[in-house]
C-alpha cells in the first residue's frame, strides 16, 4: 500500500480568481518569464497591514508597525509600506537602502540584527533611524560615531528574554543595566527611546510577559523619551485548516515521505490563532489585577512597536513551477518522482531540515482523465537532497511535463531567503499582480 497524504493549503480569493479566470495568462507568464515564477500581491499585504492597525485601535493603545523586510525582497511590499505610512525593520545596508529608495522615511525605519557595521550605523545616524542596540560594544561605537559627527542617535536597547537564555541576541540583565547607565551619562548624544526583544516560537503569553517587563524598564529609566517597547515579530500564519493539521501531526510517520525521511520539526501550519488575532491576544493579556498589557501601555503613554514579517505576507504570494519530467514508479513503488524547473533553493523551508507542507496545486495544461496519482516533487539539480516536497502527495490526476505546480502562500520567507544561482541558473523573476474588474494586471516587481 502507498502511504500518501493530503494537506490542502488555505487559498485567498485572488488565487482562486487567478486559477479560475486567468489560467491562460498564468501559463503565458511562466512561458515568457521562466520557471519558477513568484507572483506577489501587494493589495493583500496592505490588507494585512490594516488588520494589525485595527487591532491597535481596538485595544486603544498607540502602536506602530514595522515590516520585517528580510521575509521577502520584493520591491512592491516595501513600496506598499511607504504608501501605508508604516515603517520597515531592516538588518543590513542593502535593506536600508531599499527601504529609503522606496520612499520610507528614515525615522520610520528600525534597524535590528547583531553587530551592525560602522557603515550601517553611520547611515542610521544620517537618516535618524531607530537602532535596536544588541551589545555594549555596539552602543559604545554608536555613541562614538554620533559624537564625532555631531549627530544624535535614536535607539532601543534589545534585551535577552529570560525564557530564551540561549539566544545569541540581546543584552542580558547586567549588560542592560550598564547600557542604561551609559545612556543616562550620554543623554545629549544618545536618545534612548525604549527597549526591544524578539522571541523565537509563537507563545503569546511569553510575548506579553516580556513586553510588560520592558514597560516597567521604561518607567524605571527616568528618561523622558524612553517610552517605546518593540515586541519583535513572530505572529503565526495559518496555512491550513487547524483540524486537518492536527490529524496529520498525530498520524505522521516516515513512510509518508520519500526515502523515509524524518525532519527536525515543522512550522505550526495549522495555527489556531494567527496574524492580527495574535496581536489581539497579546494586547488583551492580563499583566496585573484587572489590567491588560494594552491598558498598562496606554496608561503610561508607552508606544508598542511590532515587527511582523511572515504575517504581513500571509496570502500575498504564490510560487509557480513548471514540470520538467516525471519518473512514474506508481506500479513499482506506488508513487512518482516529479522534477520541476527550479529547485528547493526556491522554497526556503527545505533548507532548515524541515518541509513546506501545504499541498502544491496541480494546473494540468492538457486534458486527461481523473485518476489517483501520488508524487514527490524534486528540483532540477544534481543534489540528492533537492526535493521541494518529500511528502508523498495525493493528486487527483496524473502529472505530465509542461503542467504547473503552484505552491501557495509562499511570500513569507519561502521565495527568496535561500535562493541561489546554483548550476548557473538565473534567479527567479517576481511579478506583482493586481486583479481588478475581471482583469489580470501584472508588472515585473522591479518595475512595479
Ligand atoms: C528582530 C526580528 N524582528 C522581526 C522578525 C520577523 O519575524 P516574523 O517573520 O516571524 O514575524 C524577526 C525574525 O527573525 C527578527 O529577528
Amino acid at each position: 500500500m502507498t502511504h500518501s497524504s493530503s494537506l490542502p493549503g488555505l487559498r485567498h480569493p485572488w488565487v482562486d480568481r487567478l486559477l479560475n479566470q486567468h489560467q491562460r495568462s498564468l501559463t503565458e507568464l511562466v512561458n515568457g518569464l521562466g520557471s519558477p515564477l513568484h507572483l506577489v500581491c501587494p493589495a493583500v499585504f496592505s490588507a494585512n497591514v490594516e488588520a494589525f492597525q485595527r487591532s491597535f485601535v481596538r485595544a486603544q493603545v498607540a502602536g506602530s508597525l514595522l515590516f520585517a523586510k528580510k521575509a521577502n525582497k520584493a520591491g512592491c511590499f516595501i513600496k506598499a509600506c511607504a504608501l501605508k505610512g508604516i515603517g520597515v525593520d531592516v538588518a543590513s545596508v542593502g535593506e536600508l537602502q531599499k527601504a529609503l529608495g522606496a520612499g520610507v522615511a528614515g525615522t520610520d525605519i528600525g534597524v535590528s540584527g547583531p553587530r551592525k557595521t560602522d557603515q550601517l550605523l553611520k547611515l542610521c545616524l544620517a537618516h535618524h533611524c531607530l537602532v535596536a542596540v544588541d551589545s555594549l560594544d555596539e552602543l559604545h561605537r554608536l555613541h562614538a560615531l554620533a559624537q564625532s559627527r555631531r549627530q544624535t542617535a535614536r535607539l532601543l536597547l534589545r534585551c535577552l528574554p529570560q525564557m530564551q537564555p540561549g539566544s545569541r541576541f540581546g543584552l542580558n540583565t547586567q549588560e542592560c543595566e550598564q547600557a542604561l547607565a551609559f545612556c543616562r551619562q550620554h543623554s545629549v548624544t544618545l536618545e534612548l527611546e525604549g527597549f526591544s526583544f524578539h522571541l523565537s516560537g509563537y507563545d503569546t503569553q511569553q510575548r506579553a510577559q516580556v513586553a510588560n517587563q520592558l514597560i516597567d524598564l521604561c518607567l524605571a529609566s527616568d528618561l523622558e523619551g524612553c517610552r517605546s517597547v518593540n515586541l519583535g515579530g513572530g505572529f503565526a500564519v495559518r496555512y491550513m485548516d487547524p483540524e486537518q493539521w492536527q490529524v496529520f501531526m498525530d498520524e505522521q510517520y516516515p513512510e509518508l515521505f520519500h526515502g523515509g525521511k524524518d525532519f527536525a520539526g515543522f512550522y505550526p501550519y495549522g495555527a489556531l490563532r494567527a496574524g492580527a488575532e495574535v496581536l489581539d491576544d497579546i494586547l488583551a493579556s492580563p499583566v496585573g489585577p484587572g489590567l491588560t498589557l494594552a491598558q498598562k501601555a496606554s496608561n503610561h503613554d508607552v508606544r508598542l512597536i511590532i515587527e511582523p514579517g511572515r504575517a504581513l505576507l500571509d496570502q500575498a504570494g504564490v510560487s509557480v513551477f513548471r514540470v520538467q519530467g516525471v519518473k512514474d514508479r506508481s506500479a513499482s513503488e506506488g508513487y512518482a518522482l516529479v522534477t520541476v524547473e527550479g529547485s528547493s533553493f526556491n522554497l526556503s523551508e527545505q533548507w532548515f531540515n524541515s518541509e513546506f507542507l501545504p499541498d502544491p496545486l496541480l494546473v494540468a495544461t492538457s486534458p486527461r482523465p481523473l485518476a489517483p496519482f501520488v508524487a514527490c516533487i524534486g528540483g532540477a539539480t544534481c543534489l540528492e537532497s533537492d526535493l521541494l516536497t518529500w511528502r508523498k502527495v495525493a493528486f487527483d490526476r496524473p502529472i505530465l511535463p509542461g503542467d504547473l505546480l503552484i505552491y501557495l502562500n509562499t511570500a513569507g520567507y519561502q521565495m527568496d531567503s535561500n535562493e541561489s544561482p546554483f548550476h548557473e541558473v538565473a534567479l527567479p523573476q517576481k511579478v506583482a499582480v493586481e486583479l481588478r474588474d475581471q482583469h489580470f494586471h501584472w508588472k515585473l516587481d522591479n518595475l512595479a
